[in-house]
């Protein structure tokens, strides 16, 4: 199953919060979140007009994931406020369900804190004692130097580049494709 148990941590700033399993009642702010961020401009794929996902739609992929035995779907609070959330999706046939990919966004006012860190770890820790998972990998922009960072310091390696992958604001932008064995 996708699912943790809960945990308590603390922040950079002190502030202390939960790491535990995406419930249901995550979607509406898991959804907002999202929506911010993709406003922002230069990390998501999908502009404005083009993100599709509801309160609907998250909180049945909030369950789907609950229910997967290769898939997790975390979230980092403090108090009520949902500050970031990650989403692991592995393959669905026998020859791939070992690995996937897995996105993670936080709240703008929230980055820079250990979020990031503790949501990606939180997943790993999962993964490494999961049945099934070997191998967790992601795609990220070029430009995101920040999100790189994270990804090596926690022992993500770069498996490939998919050059002019995207056009942003007019300008080719390339992906890198990053891994990392679980077991
Ligand atoms: C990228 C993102 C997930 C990182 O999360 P975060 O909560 O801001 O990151 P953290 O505070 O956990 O810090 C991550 C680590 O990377 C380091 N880091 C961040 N930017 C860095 C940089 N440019 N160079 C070197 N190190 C850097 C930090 O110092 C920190 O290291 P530490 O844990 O050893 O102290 C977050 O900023 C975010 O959601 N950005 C917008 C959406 C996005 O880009 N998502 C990823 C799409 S692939």
């Amino acid at each position: 199953m996708g699912t943790i148990l809960k945990k308590e941590l603390v922040l950079k700033n002190g502030r202390k919060g939960i790491l535990r399993t995406a419930t249901v009642k995550d979607a509406p702010q898991i959804v907002k979140l999202m929506k911010g961020i993709i406003k922002e401009g230069p990390y998501t794929l999908a502009e404005p007009d083009e993100y599709r996902s509801t309160i609907k739609t998250e909180s049945a992929k909030i369950r789907r994931f609950k229910n997967a035995i290769g898939k997790i779907y975390l979230v980092f609070t403090v108090g009520n406020e949902v500050t970031g959330f990650i989403s692991f999706d592995n393959w669905d046939t026998r020859r791939t369900a070992h690995t996937g990919l897995f996105s993670v966004f936080i709240k703008k006012k929230w980055r820079g804190m250990g979020v990031g860190r503790i949501l990606v770890t939180g997943m790993l820790d999962w993964a490494k004692t999961n049945p099934l998972n070997r191998k967790i990998s992601l795609f990220v922009f070029s430009t995101n130097k920040n999100a790189i960072a994270l990804y090596r310091k926690l022992g993500f390696r770069q498996e490939g580049r998919c050059p002019k992958d995207m056009i942003i604001d007019g300008k080719y932008v390339d992906s890198v494709m990053m891994y990392k064995f679980t077991k």
